[in-house]
């Protein structure tokens, strides 16, 4: 009663603090986005793919909650103050990775938080319980950002600059001096690995061959399937770019395709998980490429890109796509692979509905939708012999060191006829339908 006896906020006032949350939330989301494709650094592309997705998830909470409490139009697409969105165009503009990080970490994200606790403690516990709910969990979410986000200032030794202490002076309302923003960066597009990636171009290792040779064993095919799994690395690098260069998409459209980007992240990090089980380390007998990533972003259109990522999709549905290598997984006796093709499988259902939501939606006909998918994934350019003309790879089979590597930890002897696999993607290039890639 004691609590409840006293003040609280006007439900205009909460409304006004709501949006610009929510504006805040979503600048962040396009800044996680927008950057991880050509970040280098691998844990730092994982971690945006979920930061992005956290604050898309937020964004929609709090827009409901406006909704509830508002009739529309609800404006939550204006800017709430001009100050902020000054603040966040210089941090989606900062021209390096260091810089980056502390307008993220270390000013917004700290800043958001605290600005969601003041919340809760200046609101009315009764009368906007409904608010102080989904603040909890709000909070919960950016609690583990700003943590992540710690260990990211002391893994970088980022110390505060001239620069970020101007962020702070902007996100009290001062309308600060644009350095960064003044010319716009534009969005990259271009996919960057760090140096546990030696051998961008390599496509000597035909997975999908190996995988569905059934005179080969199933306990070697869970290595192949973990190569798999982390060569997705791909598809948020890719999906970035769509959603970066889509514009004028209702909040669900941006939301369901993040979504997707951080389930793709999780695949990709679940392979990084079965190496660490297999005993081996990914980033010296594994040639994780990214081509796919690179050839879609650079000769395709968004609307292009979705539809490849769509067909492809589709096509693992049937029989002898995810549900086999969910099989493969079970029938090794290895409970990891198996739970990781579990779900890997499972989260296709849910993107084969975004798909459906928001790319078969913009044609009359869904299998003109596919057809077009077909259409421009044969479009798309991934030249094996000019990479390895103009130097950029040897196209080096990794697979049989990968194989004795993982032999050598279980300390089990090597087989012969799966050592010797050695087929690579130049053969099927001429006819890129066979090519089950990265999805
Ligand atoms: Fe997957
Ligand atoms: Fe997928
Ligand atoms: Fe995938």
């Amino acid at each position: 009663m004691e609590e409840a006896l006293g003040d609280g906020l006007s439900v205009e006032d909460c409304v006004t603090r709501l949006k610009r949350m929510h504006y805040c939330l979503k600048r962040l989301h396009r800044v996680f986005n927008d950057r991880l494709t050509a970040e280098p650094v691998y844990e730092l592309k994982m971690g945006f793919s979920l930061h992005s997705h956290l604050c898309a998830e937020q964004a929609t909470v709090l827009r409901q909650r406006v909704g509830e409490m508002r009739e529309p139009p609800l404006g939550m697409d204006a800017v709430p103050c001009e100050a902020l969105e000054r603040l966040f165009d210089e941090i989606a503009n900062a021209p390096d990775t260091e810089d980056l990080l502390r307008g993220l970490y270390l000013v917004a994200v700290p800043q958001l938080r605290l600005e969601m606790e003041k919340y809760r403690v200046d609101t009315h516990p009764l009368a906007d319980a409904p608010t102080r709910r989904l603040l909890r969990t709000a909070l919960l979410d950016m609690t583990d950002i700003e943590d992540y986000g710690k260990q990211v200032q002391s893994a970088y030794g980022l110390e505060e600059t001239e620069w970020s202490r101007e962020l702070g002076k902007a996100w009290d309302g001062e309308l600060i001096e644009r350095q960064f923003s003044a010319e716009p960066r534009p969005f990259d597009g271009v996919p960057q690995r760090d140096a546990r990636f030696p051998d961008p171009y390599n496509m000597g290792v035909n997975a999908e061959v190996f995988l569905y040779d059934k005179t080969m064993p199933v306990e070697p095919k869970t290595l192949m399937m973990y190569y798999k799994r982390l060569r997705e690395i791909d598809v948020p690098e890719m999906m970035a770019s769509i959603i970066a260069e889509t514009g004028d998409q209702p909040w669900a459209y941006y939301r369901d395709m993040t979504r997707q980007l951080w389930d793709e992240a999780r695949h990709a990090m679940m392979g990084e998980v079965g190496f660490a089980q297999k005993g081996v380390d990914w980033s010296k007998h594994v040639m994780v490429n990214f081509t796919w990533s690179l050839a879609l972003n650079t000769q395709l259109t968004p609307k292009e890109r979705h539809a490849v990522l769509y067909f492809i999709e589709q096509g693992l549905m049937p029989k002898n796509g995810k549900r086999y290598e969910w099989e493969v997984g079970k029938e090794s006796g290895n409970p990891l692979s198996a739970l990781f093709q579990d779900f890997d499988w499972a989260d296709e259902v849910l993107h084969a509905r975004v798909g459906r939501n928001w790319y078969v939606s913009t044609f009359e006909d869904p299998k003109e939708a596919v057809r077009y998918g077909d259409e421009c994934w044969s479009r798309v350019l991934l030249d094996w012999q000019k990479y390895r003309e103009t130097g950029l790879t040897e196209h080096r089979n990794w697979w049989p060191d990968c194989y004795r590597t993982a032999c050598n930890a279980a300390d089990i002897e090597p087989e012969e006829d799966v050592e010797s696999f050695g087929v690579s993607y130049a053969e099927v290039r001429a006819d890129l339908k066979n090519v089950s890639a990265s999805a």
